[in-house]
């Protein structure tokens, strides 16, 4: 990436740029201006005040107020939502900016919305607003100054502007160099807009501050047509400890306090050799955060696309300060809170609340109003080889052949940049690879699928056919001043689709096709990369803000949003491809609210160290709580080289990580598995095999997550939310309800400590999935992980599938038989889910699928359709069952379908592992096995 980038930079002799590539070339908050004027922003008592006498109700579940800057009279609007399932909606807007302030189009549903209960307190001037279908939330509007509490059950759970750090900047006139200045001629009131002029001249307009209406970063000059026009706002979460969320970045699970230091920051970038322990920006945005106690989970979404900075403020100082406000906590001190302040470059103030009070309430809120995950095609969830780059078709078919010789399952091959002619994405470099069609095919033949790389940057070349169309149909983004943008990315000079506009995707998806994507075809799949997007010689290695798109809005305003729009597209085209009937797989490096219901996303260009690895989980316990579920990061790390043992850890980690694929930069060694050392190849054989064993459960998972929201990969608060030993952990994670995974994130660790959680009123315990062994819990254990073990718990109460006949991939193992492993607790229980399908179409939809409720009770285990209307004809049986924690049987039977037949089996009384042979049952049916 360096070289390649260096080369040119060289040649185009732009030698300043090549600093840029440097971490600390990327803005702090104080090179940016609307964050120090947001920051610096500390009133004793906030201006904003909501004018008690103008509440009224637009519908029955919508009510509105005027607001007002006391400072400089500037009207404002306050609309006041009730969703359904307790969700409130609050918006802030400028009552009439002199032009449209943007508003983020198409992300958020359309969700059930219900009735408000007002009750107006005059003697007090505030107004309490009562969900009625959920009487126990409500919303109160203190006035003056304005504050909104959310309660539920009584209980504050949000306190919004308790901090005074409301500032919506409003949009006005830019000032010619002498006053009067004509900025406030939109006001209704000229009365209003004299006094306002008067004040003026009486002192210096403390709203006009250095960097409103121009600024420079290195190099580059940010025009700012539209002046200032920031957005800030203080959210409290009342009676939190942690809070969570606002990917993405290379930093803890629990988001610690910015004071003193640098806000966390959400603008999409390309950042090079990312540090770790860090608020700065990467690849993706999600202003989502999650605050978690002992007692409830609550959700906030800022519905916001321009650049962002958050500061999290969760000091001891807070303790109490609201904790005094609210007659609730009367008698309790020292009450915590974490405040929140959020400081967006552009836009309107728009957020969402969920008051849980679960952790599964949260995402099912949250993913009513941004979507469930996509139900990703089975292969995409098993294992993936990239590299940048396999360099031919004879590269492709040694690689792909020597996983077969190895023994090593794996599902798709990947094609990155160099596959190409000259970085024109949907061609191909025809030296390399003459026959791309014959080499997917042939690997078609065996099961599997390929990926090639399209970027959103397109080589300014007028003999390259989408260049040429693109051109032609104005699709490209426009200068400010008109003409096209042109910058630098992997091609040398590029124009940038404007996905922003809906006939620009169409298009887009339109050339996915396999007659109009030569030498495609319908086994192979996409990967969107450098869509945040990269620029090379761009501010921050990205695009100009001052930039023009088609509908008249600037960079500034869709950022954040520029990847998700390139994937969304690319989705539609490949689902266009098939008529509808192929369920699609695209990766995106950048994400935005609502990615999920896309495709999937990776950490971007990591590192080879073993700090990466150990982020690695944060970072997608994050991404996966902000609805993204298929995610993963780069195993062995993208940048250097691994030795074999991190190679092999990382591995391990990411077998039960959701997105599951090696790659590596093209000045690293090649790393394939069979290149090590005997003992480092078979334990990643082994890893790699674990998690074929396990498909059958993460795509139960994966439906879940489709149906529910849910994320696959989970905190250990997720599952165990009474726990505050878990509130900050994230060495550990769950994989679903059943498996607790610690991963080895460190060098020569031939033991582990694990924490063993306990659910409450029941008394569960752990197994060890490799040698059964039982711990009871909560307990800290000691488990031996020498280099081929990977440290899997099952937790008692719980039922998973596997399939044990693990082959080249995952697709021949369709019709193949299962394992049950029944994992009981210590009342002899367990439960679990299994979903099967063919794996890749749509034919789900059409209740194609076969979804089964296992249960163990009363020493017997059964398993029921959650929907008997649903059938997917398969010939897949029940090779075994192994019951954990069981007594010796004196019979075993199994009955489907009227018929009973006796089974055979063995027991392991020191273990108390039952293993009962062959119950033979096809699983699309309902059956009942009996322990005597
Ligand atoms: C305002 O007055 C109402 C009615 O007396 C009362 O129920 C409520 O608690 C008061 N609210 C505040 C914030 O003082
Ligand atoms: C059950 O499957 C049918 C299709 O056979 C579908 O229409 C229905 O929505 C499914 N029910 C549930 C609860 O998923």
């Amino acid at each position: 990436f360096r070289f390649k980038l260096l080369l040119i930079v060289m040649a185009t002799m732009v030698v300043q740029e090549a600093e840029s590539f440097e971490q600390g070339n990327f803005k702090k908050c104080d090179q940016s201006s609307f964050c120090q004027r947001q920051r610096n922003y500390k009133p004793e008592r906030s201006p904003y005040v909501a004018v008690f006498s103008s509440l009224r109700s637009v519908t029955d579940n919508h009510v509105y107020l005027d607001i007002r800057n006391n400072d400089n009279n500037i009207p404002f609007t306050l609309d006041i939502y009730a969703l359904e399932d307790g969700m409130i909606r609050l918006r802030i807007n400028e009552l009439s900016p002199i032009k449209p302030r943007y508003e983020v189009p198409n992300t958020i549903h359309d969700v059930g919305v219900q009735n408000f209960l007002v009750e107006q307190n005059p003697q007090n001037q505030t107004i309490t607003l009562r969900l009625s279908n959920n009487p126990s939330v409500s919303a109160v509007v203190v006035c003056d100054p304005f504050r909104l509490d959310i309660f539920d059950d009584q209980e504050p759970v949000f306190s919004i502007n308790s901090r005074h750090l409301l500032k919506v900047e409003y949009l006005r006139e830019k000032p010619v160099p002498k006053p009067p200045t004509e900025e406030h001629e939109n006001l209704d009131n000229p009365e209003e807009v004299e006094k306002i002029e008067e004040t003026k001249e009486d002192k210096p307009d403390p709203d006009d501050e250095p960097g409103m209406w121009e600024e420079t970063f290195k190099t580059h000059r940010d025009s700012k047509p539209r002046g200032p026009e920031s957005i800030g706002l203080d959210t409290s979460f009342v009676n939190f400890n942690h809070v969570y969320g606002i990917p993405e970045h290379a930093d803890r699970l629990a988001l610690s306090s910015t004071i003193g230091s640098e806000p966390y920051r959400l603008y999409n970038l390309d950042v090079f050799e990312y540090d770790l322990n860090s608020r700065a920006a990467l690849y993706g945005s999600i202003p989502f955060m999650i605050g978690h106690n002992a007692k409830r989970t609550v959700g906030l979404l800022w519905l916001n696309s321009a650049e962002t900075w958050i500061d999290v403020d969760s000091s001891e100082d807070n303790k109490g300060v609201l904790g005094s406000v609210f007659s609730y906590f009367a008698g309790q001190e020292n009450v915590p809170e974490v405040n929140i302040h959020w400081m967006s470059e552009s836009g309107v103030i728009d957020i969402y609340f969920m008051v849980g009070p679960s952790p599964r309430d949260v995402m099912r809120q949250y993913t009513k109003l941004t979507g469930t995950t996509y139900f990703p095609p089975k292969w995409s969830i098993a294992y993936h080889q990239s590299r940048w780059n396999y360099k031919d078709e004879e590269d492709v078919k040694t690689v792909d052949a020597a996983f077969d010789e190895h023994d090593i399952p794996y599902d798709c091959l990947w094609l990155d940049i160099e596959h190409t002619d000259g970085k024109r994405y949907f061609t191909w470099d025809t030296l390399k690879f003459p026959n791309p069609i014959k080499m997917q095919d042939d690997i078609a033949a065996k099961g599997r699928k390929m990926v090639t790389i399209i970027d959103p940057h397109i080589k300014t070349d007028s003999n390259y056919h989408i260049y040429r169309e693109a051109q032609a149909k104005g699709y490209f983004i426009q200068n400010k001043d008109g003409g096209e943008f042109k910058g630098w990315c992997w091609p040398g000079d590029s124009a940038y689709l404007d996905f922003t506009l809906p006939e620009v995707r169409e298009w887009w998806a339109s050339q996915f096709t396999p007659d109009i994507y030569k030498g495609s075809t319908l086994n192979l799949f996409t990967w969107n990369d450098m869509n945040e997007p990269s620029v090379f010689n761009g501010p921050e290695i990205t695009m100009h803000k001052d930039i023009k798109h088609g509908g008249g809005w600037e960079h500034r305003h869709v950022h954040n949003m520029y990847g998700i729009l390139q994937q969304m597209s690319t989705v539609d085209g490949q689902i266009a491809r098939s008529s509808g009937n192929e369920r699609p797989f695209v990766l995106s490096r950048a994400f935005y609210i609502g990615t999920q219901k896309y495709g999937a996303i990776w950490t971007g260009d990591n590192t080879a160290e073993w700090g990466h690895l150990e982020f690695s989980v944060p970072m997608l316990l994050t991404i996966g709580l902000c609805g993204i579920s298929h995610c993963g990061a780069d195993v062995g790390g993208f940048f250097k080289n691994p030795d074999p043992e991190l190679l092999t850890r990382w591995y391990q980690a990411a077998a039960y990580q959701p997105f599951f694929r090696a790659h590596a930069h093209i000045d690293t060694s090649r790393r394939e598995p069979w290149l090590y050392d005997e003992q480092y190849k078979s334990a990643i054989r082994g890893a790699i095999r674990e998690r074929y064993e396990l498909m059958p459960y993460w795509y139960t998972l994966f439906y879940q997550s489709h149906t529910t929201g849910e994320p696959t990969m989970r905190p250990l608060w997720y599952e165990f939310p009474k726990d505050t030993e878990l509130f900050a952990k994230d060495d550990s994670f769950m994989v679903g309800s059943a498996l607790l995974v610690k991963p080895i994130a460190t060098a020569s660790t031939w033991a582990t400590q694990i924490y063993l959680p306990v659910t409450p009123n029941c008394n569960n315990g752990w197994y060890d999935v490799k040698s059964y062994q039982f711990f009871p819990s909560p307990n800290t254990i000691s488990m031996a992980t020498p280099l081929a073990k990977i440290a899997v718990l099952q937790q008692g109460g719980t039922i998973i599938p596997r399939q044990l006949r693990v082959r080249r991939c995952s697709a021949l193992m369709t019709h193949d038989p299962y394992t049950l492993y029944v994992a009981l607790n210590t009342q002899g229980k367990a439960d679990g889910e299994i979903y099967l399908d063919d794996g890749h179409t749509f034919d789900y939809k059409k209740g194609v699928y076969n979804y089964k409720k296992l249960t163990f009770e009363n020493n017997i285990l059964s398993s029921r359709s959650l929907n008997t209307t649903a059938l997917w004809e398969t010939s897949a049986w029940l090779e075994r069952v192994v019951v954990m924690g069981t007594q010796q049987p004196s019979t075993v039977t199994v009955e489907a379908a009227g018929v009973t037949t006796a089974l055979g089996y063995s027991f392991d009384k020191n273990l108390r592992v039952l293993t009962i042979r062959k119950p033979g049952v096809n699983l699309q049916k309902d059956f009942t096995i009996t322990i005597n």
